[in-house]
């Protein structure tokens, strides 16, 4: 898959105070990736700074290989506060047309494009209402389905789903996911639930207390069909969950524990080549043997 996103030693100070540290991840086309972090520890400048909302005080992103310096106009963004997202005074339609208004398209290919982002997201029937006419959990498929009508080459998504109730949370997460394969969407999404970022993610970014760094790169290799009961109690989600939990609360430690695994690797590689330099020049030695 090609790489849609690639950030590169991203760095981020307000004044003193460092909030992002050489961050440097890629995000391949069609792939949902999570950034997991603690609290305050700087999840939602980095999104900012991948969004061009904030100029980065050093470092580069690129999307689909274009330097990113302003807001892309093929990028959207979807923030925790639905309630303060959306336009009160425009109908649910109204609000999910309203970027394509500056994408050159005739009103009626605007009311299509709506009404197709709408049905996506289970709201087809509901265009004509007014956004404080619904639940917190559909003003939020309404933010969701208004980024998604532009149909952006990115989705960046800022703990979208901490404002609302555990049902709904996990309904929404479930359409994501759904959303997500059908319209083969690239996506990157922040959380600080460490269980929403496995149960979402084909990968998961662990972050470090602030400045945020990243402290691991896990792929999550569970089936791409998931469901909030089985998903959730099979013993590979239970061991990645566990996996990031002893990440976040001591990434020096999960680093550590890395290194030490590389160190065993990199021991593995140096015995299995020196077996076979011994083997081929037959005359075993006492380290290859020791080792074996
Ligand atoms: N505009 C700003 N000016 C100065 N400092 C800021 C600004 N925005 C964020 N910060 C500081 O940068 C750090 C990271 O903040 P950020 O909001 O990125 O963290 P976060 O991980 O998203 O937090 P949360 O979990 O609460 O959403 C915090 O110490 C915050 O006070
Ligand atoms: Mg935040």
């Amino acid at each position: 898959m090609p790489t849609m996103l690639e950030v590169s030693g991203l760095d981020h100070r307000f004044g003193d105070h460092q909030a992002v540290r050489e961050v440097s991840f890629t995000v391949e086309t069609g792939q949902l990736a999570c950034l997991v972090g603690p609290s305050g520890c700087g999840k939602s400048t980095l999104l900012r700074c991948i969004a061009g909302l904030i100029a980065p005080s050093g470092g580069t992103v690129r999307l689909h290989g274009d330097a990113v310096t302003g807001v892309p106009a093929d990028l959207a963004v979807v923030f925790q506060d639905y309630s303060r997202s959306l336009f009160p005074w425009l109908s649910v339609a109204g609000n999910v047309e309203f970027p394509l208004r500056s994408a050159g398209l005739s009103r009626d290919e605007r009311r299509g494009r709506a009404q197709e982002a709408l049905d996506w997201v289970g709201l087809g029937d509901v265009g004509r209402k007014f956004p404080w006419q619904l639940s917190g959990g559909m003003q939020q498929r309404v933010s969701i389905a208004r980024a998604l009508a532009s149909r952006p080459a990115l989705l960046l998504m800022d703990e979208p789903f901490a404002s609302v109730d555990a049902q709904t949370r996990f309904e929404l997460e479930d359409l994501l996911r759904r959303v997500q394969r059908d319209q083969q969407s690239t996506i990157l999404l922040v959380t600080h639930d460490i269980d929403e970022s496995v149960y979402l993610g084909d990968r998961v970014l662990v972050l470090s207390p602030s400045p945020a760094s990243i402290v691991a790169d896990l792929t999550i290799d569970l089936p791409a069909d998931r469901d909030q009961i089985t998903t959730r109690e099979s013993a590979r989600f239970v061991a990645l969950r566990g996996e990031i939990a002893r990440l976040l609360r001591s990434p020096a430690q999960g680093a550590a524990e890395q290194d030490l695994s590389e160190r065993e690797l990199a021991e593995q590689d140096l015995a299995s080549s020196l077996a076979t330099s011994a083997d081929a020049a037959g005359r075993p030695t006492s380290v290859t043997d020791g080792r074996r």
